[in-house]
């Protein structure tokens, strides 16, 4: 009897002391329970992480193996970036920010765009993509392309600095979108802008899986939360993919 209650004393000691084995996706799901601004649920997309926000599920990070999609050649012929470019009304000069700038193709069309007196500052948390991007301006001989590793919560850019903030099918991505946004709108000028480029989720015909696409909706939902000091200006609906949701920092 008495060696039986030692035996279940030590078993209930090891429950406690050793805690459940969980992979890394279900530690997303237990970890932040005190930040009561996301949601988390255990059945979810496969391409989404299972945390939400407002409603949304949030993606999975597209990894660096992915850079050969995004240089596809046909990838103008889809998405009209050059389009995207002229509808941003870009002035010489400007100091503009590439968010989740990936292996560069947008960063070197807004290169252009600032000219030689501008700056890109082409930010991104996979250091893979920022060397991608690097070595291609070292090939084209870009040099107004300035690379910037952020964190999931921050882009690391200084307070009031920025006159645009570009995010190209980026925004679903982020992990931490509030605190994302809070950093975002701190780093631009007073009256800049900040454009949210995004698969049309309205449209059942855009050929991109659900949680990589966003209704305009939902990302006016999530930019004009107040904290953020943010008001939409604008959205700019010629592109045949995506939509350009466009918002501008009030205080
Ligand atoms: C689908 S790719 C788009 C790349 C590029 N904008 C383009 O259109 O070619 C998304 C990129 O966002 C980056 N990303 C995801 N979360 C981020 C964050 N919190 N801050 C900066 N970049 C992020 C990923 O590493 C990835 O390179």
């Amino acid at each position: 009897m008495r060696s039986l209650t030692i035996w279940l004393t030590s078993f209930v000691l090891l429950l406690i002391v050793i805690p459940p084995q969980v992979d890394a996706q279900d530690e997303s799901l237990s970890a932040p329970l005190a930040d009561l601004r996301y949601s988390y649920q255990r059945n979810h997309d496969p391409n989404g992480i299972g945390k939400f926000y407002l409603g949304r599920e949030i993606a999975r990070v597209m990894g660096h193996q992915g850079i050969r999609w995004l240089e596809r050649p046909e990838r103008e012929e889809e998405e009209r970036l050059s389009k995207l470019i002229e509808g941003l009304n870009i002035e010489p000069g400007m100091t503009v920010a590439d968010i989740g700038a990936g292996s560069g193709v947008i960063s070197v069309l807004l290169s252009e765009a600032v000219g030689p007196s501008g700056t890109v500052l082409a930010v991104d948390i996979q250091p893979e993509m920022l060397e991608a991007l690097q070595a291609k301006c070292k090939f084209l001989e870009i040099d107004n392309v300035v690379p910037v590793l952020g964190t999931t919560k921050s882009p690391r850019l200084e307070a009031g600095t920025v006159d645009l903030i570009v995010m190209v099918d980026v925004y679903h991505e982020f992990d931490f979108p509030f605190e994302m946004l809070q950093n975002i709108s701190q780093a631009l000028k007073l009256g800049g802008r900040v454009a949210f480029v995004e698969y049309r989720k309205e449209d059942p015909y855009v050929p991109i899986k659900e949680v990589h696409k966003m209704s305009e909706a939902q990302v006016k939902a999530e930019a004009l939360v107040p904290a953020h000091g943010l008001r939409w200006a604008g959205t700019f609906r010629r592109l045949p993919r995506q939509h350009v949701v466009i918002f501008s920092k009030e205080k």
